[in-house]
């Protein structure tokens, strides 16, 4: 249903800034136009005629955004977490990508992905999907009808992976990518460059996509210094790069004016990667399940947090077991405090408000002015019913966001609205 000046009542909560959680309980959130006009105690006079949707009793809190998330993996999630990436990646990953060279496989497993993500507490989503472009389209498409809003990748891989996946040849991928890029016209799913990562990527690919970027505008995702293993292979295959992230940013696709970049991971960035993120703006997306599931190690979020990096969560299922992103905001908590504990007691370990700010406004800012209900914002909301997580004693609006954080299921999100359209 469309309906994009209403308002919202129930306990509100959103972040103002990283540290800083504002609740209103029994309040009132006014959407005009697809964006807030901001959250009262009490309804301003100009406001009294809008529709008013009634949630009195029930959290409503700014739709999460996973800033890293494999739609083709959703399918053997929570399988085969033995291995470490690069081993992971042969066993499990390409086999599974394979099979989206069928549509009809495709249609069938991106319509459980899809139907999933739209009943998570996630409004917005950057998605690698596979090197095969018309599996790509069909899943922008059915992003695209369910209201949700997403940038989507063809992925590239010309090189250094088993030829069951790998694209022919770095012209084919090229005039794919520009052949998918030609035909992506949604609405609310829109194309984002995706080099897979720099050992599955010819120098002549990355050449190429940055020369497609550069002509383009289109922003840019791919994944960064995650495993020992994968960076030591970067060096080897770029033996002239001054780090990892240096191949990306030789070949212009790596932040700064007119790149948007996420970059997923960055477990171990040297200080000088660490550097060259801050001063070009890279996003990163911080992927604290995976890091575990598959043995990647921990990242130092504090230190990035206290750089001004731009930074927000990802899920990166099937690294990931798990879509929704209040589950990547415990578990940034948890391993940040693993972090201290272990490595680094000069790296305080996140607070709950912190991960709550990642998983909503600082992804967001990769969308523009989302995840937040500052006037002006645009308005991606979750209804919470947690009468579910009730005890006998009371608690206020922002310890049920807290508990909702470790204890909300997706069964527990009543309502869902997307720059003002309600979902469900
Ligand atoms: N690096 C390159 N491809 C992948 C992938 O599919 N998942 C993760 N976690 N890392 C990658
Ligand atoms: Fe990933």
């Amino acid at each position: 249903m469309e309906r994009t000046r209403f308002v919202l009542k129930g306990d509100i909560a959103y972040s103002l800034d990283p540290t800083t959680i504002r609740t209103v309980s029994d309040g009132y959130l006014v959407c005009l136009d697809g964006k807030s006009a901001g959250v009262f105690d009490a309804l301003p006079e100009q406001y009294a005629a809008l529709p008013l949707l009634d949630y009195t009793g029930r959290l409503i809190l700014p739709g999460l955004v996973d800033l890293h998330v494999h739609a083709p993996q959703y399918t053997y999630r929570a399988l085969g977490m033995d291995l470490e990436l690069l081993e992971w990646l042969e066993t499990n990953t390409f086999p599974e990508e394979r099979r989206f060279a069928d549509l009809d496989y495709a249609a069938r497993s991106y319509g459980k992905f899809v139907d999933d993500l739209v009943h998570s507490p996630n409004t917005r989503a950057c998605i690698f999907a596979t090197c095969h472009t018309d599996a790509t389209l069909l899943l922008m498409d059915l992003l695209d009808q369910s209201g949700l809003v997403t940038m989507v990748g063809r992925v590239n891989m010309d090189r250094n992976c088993s030829d069951i996946i790998r694209e022919e040849s770095a012209d084919f991928s090229l005039s794919e990518t520009r052949r998918w890029v030609e035909n992506a016209h949604f609405a609310h799913s829109t194309p984002i460059f995706t080099p897979r990562f720099v050992p599955t990527c010819s120098d002549e690919v990355l050449a190429g996509l940055g020369r497609l970027q550069r002509e383009t505008g289109l922003p840019v995702q791919s994944h960064l210094s995650e495993n020992f293993g994968e960076i030591a292979w970067v060096k080897e295959l770029c033996p002239w790069s001054a780090f990892y992230g240096d191949v990306y940013d030789r070949f212009g696709l790596f932040g700064g004016e007119g790149c948007p970049t996420i970059m997923a991971h960055c477990v171990h960035s040297t200080p000088e990667e660490t550097a060259r993120m801050a001063q070009k703006g890279v996003f990163i997306a911080h992927c604290p399940q995976s890091n575990t599931n598959i043995a990647s190690g921990i990242a130092p979020v504090r230190r990035y947090l206290d750089l001004g990096i731009p930074m927000g969560l990802g899920s990166d299922v099937a690294g990931g077991a798990i879509l929704s992103i209040f589950r990547a905001m415990a578990d940034a908590v948890q391993v940040s405090k693993l972090r201290w504990r272990l490595v680094d007691q000069g790296l305080k370990p996140l607070s709950a408000a912190e991960a709550f700010w990642l998983g909503t406004a600082g992804g967001g800012a990769f969308f523009g002015q989302v995840g937040s209900f500052a006037p002006g914002y645009e308005l991606d909301a979750i209804v919470v019913d947690d009468s579910r997580l009730a005890t006998v004693r009371p608690f206020t609006v922002e310890e049920r966001l807290e508990r909702c954080i470790y204890l909300s299921e997706d069964r527990d999100i009543t309502a869902k609205f997307c720059q003002g359209r309600q979902l469900f």
